[in-house]
Parts: C-alpha cells; sequence; structure tokens
C-alpha cells in the first residue's frame, strides 16, 4: 500500500519487543504507523513527512559501546518526537541530560505521580498505574525540559520540552497494563503531532486501491488464493482496482483442511464472479515432499512449488507480469528484518525463489490481521472466510511431523475437523486466535476393544493472539477437551491418544514446524 500522502506515525525501532505494538496502537487511534530501523538518517525521515516520531524502547544501555544510537539531525527537524523507555533515555542522553546505571531494575506495574502540568498527560488523573520495564534510568532531564512525573524508581518518569516539541516516559503507554496508555498516546497524535483520527478501512480499500492502479495500469494479474482471509481480501482489493483483469488462482496443493476446497471455489465463483482456475496440485506436492522431513525444507519446498505452479498458469494466461499474495505485516516481520531476528521462513514471504518471473503487489504488507478483517467485512466478504482462523501457508505440512504421506494428512485432517466443530459448538471459534490439531511423529500404546493398540496420537494446539507475535495457550474448559478427545480417539482411525499443548509464544510458536 502506497502511503505517499498518508499521515503517518513513524516508529523507529531500537529493537523493542513492543515495536509493533507500538505501532498497532497508534493505529487504534486511527492514525496510520509503520516501523523504521533504528539507522534511519533524517534525509530519508524528512522525505516522508511523517507528522510524529516515535522511538522505541529496545534491551540497550546509552552506556554500552555500539548500541543503536539516534541520527541527532531527526530531531533538528521539527517533527513531535516521543521516546519511550530506551527511547527517552536515548534523547536524554543525546540532549545532555543524565541517565543514570542504578544496577537496579524495575519490571511491572508501578505508580506513576504527575507533578507538572504537561501535554503529555492532559485531563488524565494526578496519580496513574504505568508498567515499567527498564534498568538505567533519567535522573536528570535535559536542558529545556521539565520532569513532569516521577515514579518510586524513576526520578523522571516523564519529560517534555513544548517548545522543542520533544516528550519521553519512562514506562510503556503501548501495553495494556497502563491501563490511561492509549489516553496518553491520543495526547501525543493529536495534540503535539496535530494528527486527525481519519485512518479507516474505508481509507485503508481506498489507498490501496489507488496504489494498485497506479502500479499495474491496465495490465494483467495473477493472484494467488488461499481460502484464508488474507489473500481473500488481497484479491477482493485488486479486483476492485482491474475488475476482469485479475483471474485467481487457487492451488489445491492437498494440504488443505477438510472441505476448503470446494467453499474456496464456491465464494469466489458465485459470490464474487470473479475468474479463477482451480489447479489440483495434490500429486504434484507431496511428490516433491516425499521423504523430506525437515520443516524449513518443507517449508521452501511448498513456497516454490507454489510459485512454479502460478508461472505455469501465468505462461496460459499470456503476458502476466503481476502476482498478489497476501502478506501481512507479521510475516513479513517474522520473516526477518534488519532489526527483528528470523523466527521462520513464511512461504508467502522468505521461500520466493530469487529467479520469479512475477513482480510482487503485496496491499496487505503493512496490516495486522485484524485490519485485514475489517477491511474484508467493508468490501462484503462472508463472515465465514472474514472469521477463518488463519491458516499456514504450507498448510497441514507443518502440522505433520515428520513425512507428510496420504495417510498422514487423511489422519490430520480428520482429527482436526473435530477441533474445529467443537470450538465452533461451544462458540469459541471467534474468540480464539487458532486452534488446530498437531500429528507427532511417534506411536504409544493403547488398549482398545480389550486389545493393545500401537498408534498415533493427536496433539491439540489452542492459543489466544492478538496478532500471533505472541500468543498464550487457552485455558479451554475440560468438558471441550474431553469431549474432542472421546470424538478424534473414536472416530479418526489410527490414533490412540490425545494431548493438549500447553506452551506460550515466545518460547514456543503457534504453529509446531
Ligand atoms: P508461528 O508458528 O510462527 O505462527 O508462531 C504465527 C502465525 O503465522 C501463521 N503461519 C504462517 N502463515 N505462511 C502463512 O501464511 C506461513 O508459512 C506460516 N507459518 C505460520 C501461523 O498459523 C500463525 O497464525
Amino acid at each position: 500500500m502506497d502511503k505517499k500522502n498518508l499521515a503517518t506515525i513513524l516508529v523507529i525501532d531500537f529493537g523493542a519487543q513492543y515495536a509493533q505494538l507500538i505501532a498497532r496502537r497508534v493505529r487504534d487511534c486511527k492514525v496510520y504507523s509503520e516501523i523504521i530501523p533504528h539507522d534511519t538518517k533524517a534525509e530519508e525521515i524528512k522525505k516522508r513527512s511523517p507528522k510524529g516520531i516515535i522511538l522505541s524502547g529496545g534491551p540497550a544501555s546509552v552506556y554500552t559501546d555500539n548500541t543503536p544510537r539516534l541520527d541527532p539531525a531527526i530531531l533538528e527537524l521539527g517533527i513531535p518526537v516521543l521516546g519511550i523507555c530506551y527511547g527517552m533515555q536515548l534523547l536524554t542522553h543525546q540532549l545532555g541530560g543524565i541517565v543514570e546505571e542504578t544496577g537496579r531494575s524495575e519490571f511491572g506495574k508501578t505508580e506513576l505521580k504527575i507533578e507538572k502540568a504537561s501535554l503529555l498527560f492532559h485531563e488524565l488523573p494526578r496519580k496513574q498505574s504505568v508498567w515499567m520495564s527498564h534498568r538505567d534510568s533519567v535522573k536528570e532531564a535535559p536542558p529545556g525540559f521539565k520532569a513532569t512525573a516521577k515514579a518510586p524508581d524513576a526520578p523522571v518518569a516523564a519529560m517534555e520540552s513544548q517548545e522543542k516539541k520533544i516528550y519521553g516516559v519512562q514506562f510503556h503507554p503501548e501495553v495494556g497494563h497502563t491501563p490511561k496508555g492509549l489516553d496518553i498516546l491520543k495526547n501525543f497524535l493529536y495534540e503535539a503531532c496535530e494528527c486527525m483520527p481519519t485512518w479507516t478501512s474505508i481509507s485503508m480499500i481506498e489507498d490501496a486501491v489507488d496504489a494498485i492502479v497506479d502500479e499495474v495500469g491496465d495490465q494483467k494479474i495473477i493472484c494467488g488464493l488461499s481460502g484464508g482471509v488474507d489473500s481473500a481480501v488481497a484479491a477482493l482489493l485488486v479486483h476492485k482496482a482491474v475488475g476482469d483483469n485479475l483471474t485467481c488462482v487457487f492451488v489445491d496443493h492437498g494440504l488443505l483442511r477438510k472441505d476448503e476446497a470446494i467453499q474456496v471455489e464456491e465464494t469466489f465463483r458465485q459470490h464474487f464472479h470473479i475468474n479463477l482456475i482451480h489447479v489440483n496440485a495434490k500429486d504434484r506436492f507431496l511428490a516433491k515432499l516425499k521423504g523430506v522431513t525437515d520443516p524449513e525444507s518443507k517449508r521452501i519446498i511448498i513456497g516454490e512449488e507454489f510459485i512454479r505452479v502460478f508461472e505455469e498458469e501465468a505462461k496460459k494466461l499470456k503476458d502476466v507480469d503481476f502476482l498478489v499474495q497476501g502478506t501481512l505485516y507479521p510475516d513479513v516481520i517474522e520473516s526477518g528484518t534488519k532489526d527483528a531476528a528470523k523466527i521462520k521462513t513464511h512461504h508467502n514471504v522468505g521461500g520466493i525463489p530469487m529467479d520469479m518471473q512475477f513482480k510482487l503487489i503485496e496491499p496487505l504488507r503493512l496490516l495486522f490481521k485484524d485490519e485485514v478483517r475489517v477491511v474484508g467485512e467493508e468490501l462484503g466478504l462472508h463472515d465465514d472466510i472474514v472469521w477463518r482462523q488463519p491458516f499456514p501457508g504450507p498448510g497441514l505440512a507443518i502440522r505433520i511431523i515428520g513425512e507428510v504421506t496420504e495417510e498422514r494428512l487423511e489422519i490430520l485432517r480428520n482429527a482436526d475437523a473435530i477441533v474445529t466443530e467443537e470450538i465452533k459448538r461451544a462458540g469459541l471459534y471467534k474468540k480464539i486466535w487458532q486452534a488446530f490439531a498437531v500429528l507427532p511423529a511417534i506411536k504409544s500404546v493403547g488398549v482398545q476393544g480389550d486389545q493393545r493398540s500401537y498408534a498415533h496420537p493427536i496433539a491439540i494446539r489452542a492459543v489466544t493472539s492478538e496478532d500471533a507475535m505472541t500468543a498464550d495457550w487457552m485455558r479451554m474448559p475440560y468438558e471441550i477437551l474431553e469431549k474432542m478427545s472421546n470424538r478424534i480417539i473414536n472416530e479418526v482411525s489410527h490414533v490412540n491418544r490425545v494431548v493438549y499443548d500447553i506452551s506460550s509464544k515466545p518460547p514456543s510458536t503457534i504453529e509446531w514446524e
């Protein structure tokens, strides 16, 4: 999505766990926000003409060599700046204040006392609970700044210079544990940066459609459809921009959930009248995956095969230069950026072969999942696709530990359908981020019908999450687990045991591979 003319807040990432969350919260305030690396130069920022800049927290200390710094010229641009945690310490250090290495850490909830009139705390209570997570602390604000608030272990817990338009908070306004955090951010955004809360799903759609028209004109586009909300919304946006010049290609790689292929075909052919090619590529994917057990190899093989199928279909269509993908912001971040470590290769980003023939169109590249859902609803997409739980591009292949075979796929697909049915029946489907079955690469002993069995276990994974960057295991009522377990063991052949995964992300990930 091109953001040329949009009022933007740039979040400079100093390696914070919370950088994405800051961008999220700014967008929750209906102001567009994007994350940029910490070594971005003032010149580049100036070209973007942001309405404000937020410096994220980070694990570093301003006293350690080679820790990330801010180009000092950024503070001369006259653009309002808010430093959070390490961001505030950096401002203090670079502008001539004193940051103290106390040797004491402050983690958790604490009480903030506001002591002076302040733009950031305008119309907010004088005492409030905030979330701290820091080691060093600001002892003296830089010349020209006033300290506006303190906390038990932070003598300068907030500071500002309205003249310089620079603000700092030692605590984290972006986390839920700071109840007034969103109001503090709003004061920065609306008062200091003079942003209007105008970034809505309609503006997201208009921006995306304009950008696509600008980029592709009346050329032909191909779109990979997976059945999930991301590629469906991406396809609808592109369809809005180029109409019949769009052809969707739905590659059934044989790694989909039960009945998924039928549902996708119905939605796109009957309800949206979009050109659709359904490629049954099951045999070819399974042949490539034969004997492969390494998770990253599976992902790369599947990612590459997808592109090869697209290329073949595109060749048949003639003169197609562009490929649409439903890549989201967390996919981009998790596939590794300068400031974020690579976790796994998401097939729609890092798995793309270097010699790919297409130019990519990724209209959702800067959005989070819930924003995509809002756009989907606005575009008239059906509830069951809008609210479909996320499903990885490599499909069931990365939920089968070890080799992917037809027999193992059948087991997992049937178990997974039961998990979904029971979650829906309990009215939990929309409330949880994902619930699914995993097939581990072991067998265990059981006793079924008075006979010894030696069969597969199924692991049930159910997590709550806001954006998949972090996740917690769902405290599932025992009755539902019991129902799932009974049904899976009774109804799915070759299964004699069910276990429940109680790990959070981090340190685990949501998927098992
Ligand atoms: P992890 O396992 O990394 O998953 O915690 C985070 C979220 O991303 C989904 N996921 C993928 N989505 N292509 C996708 O489109 C992929 O290769 C992929 N791998 C994981 C996963 O289901 C979860 O929602």
